[in-house]
């Protein structure tokens, strides 16, 4: 019996191969699955990583309802062409407060990984209202009704408190403080002591130019920390250690 025929018998028999089929198929993902058992997590520690600040969280959830994602991706695979292009490829601890994450697939626009301080506040405001203004071939469209909607901050507590439900490490000091840490981020003349100790590294600014809280700050102040809390030049991979 040659092999053509043995393999016959199992293509000729739709149990036998169904069974067949399966013990390989699980196999293949038991290989995958079962090492995960067994280590504690799957995400290497990096120094840097923090929860973002109310008002960056807020601009992250502007960012989902928005649909910047389906424009727009967020991870940096690690070719050299991505690496050259966008900086040092994305880490998972980088976005492991992310719920849920924006990797994303598509990319209409760049990868925006890091674009956390590329450009000034003020050219992300006039891109975000006329990105043909800055980029006259873009195709993005304007946002910059997001100057005219204000924010109050209310309901950011509770919505850093989910995020800690599902492990976000969010203190209780942190919780207290959200509305004042919320308004505080986008006002310079405020005392933004406690922010900035209870968030290492937070630009404290005006990031619209205009009075009070509007989801244009949000949004310009979540872009602009994207890729900037790990420091890159003293970064060393676990492997090359
Ligand atoms: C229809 C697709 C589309 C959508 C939706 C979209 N963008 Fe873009 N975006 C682009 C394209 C194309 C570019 C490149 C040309 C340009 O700079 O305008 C771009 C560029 C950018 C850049 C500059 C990146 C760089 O490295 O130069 C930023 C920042 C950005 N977009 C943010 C956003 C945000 C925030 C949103 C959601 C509020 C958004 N985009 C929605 C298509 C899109």
């Amino acid at each position: 019996m040659s092999i053509l025929d043995k393999h016959k018998a199992i293509e000729t028999n739709a149990s036998l191969l169904l069974i067949l089929s399966f013990l390989v198929v699980s196999i293949g993902g038991l290989v995958q699955i079962v090492p995960l058992f067994y280590l504690e997590n799957t995400i290497e520690k990096v120094e840097g990583m923090r929860p973002y600040t109310p008002l960056e969280l807020t601009g992250r959830d502007i960012y989902i309802r928005e649909g910047c994602s389906n424009c727009h991706s967020q991870m940096i695979r690690p070719m050299r062409d991505e690496v050259e292009r966008y900086g040092h490829y994305s880490l998972a601890a980088e976005s492991m407060y992310d719920h849920p994450f924006q990797w994303g697939s598509k990319r209409t626009g760049p990868d925006l990984a890091r674009v956390g301080d590329r450009y000034s506040d003020a050219w992300h405001v006039d891109h975000l209202k006329d990105p043909q203004s800055v980029v006259p071939e873009s195709i993005m469209p304007k946002y910059g009704f997001l100057m005219n909607q204000q924010l109050d901050g209310k309901y950011i507590g509770d919505l850093m408190a989910t995020h800690r439900f599902v492990g976000v490490p969010y203190t209780d000091e942190m919780l207290e403080n959200a509305v004042a840490d919320f308004k505080a981020q986008a006002d310079p003349d405020s005392n933004y002591d406690g922010l900035q100790e209870r968030y290492a590294k937070t630009s404290v600014r005006n990031f619209d130019d205009r009075p009070g809280v509007s989801e244009m700050d949000a949004l310009v102040a979540y872009l602009q920390v994207l890729g900037t809390m790990v420091d890159f030049s003293t970064f060393q991979p676990v492997a090359s250690r």
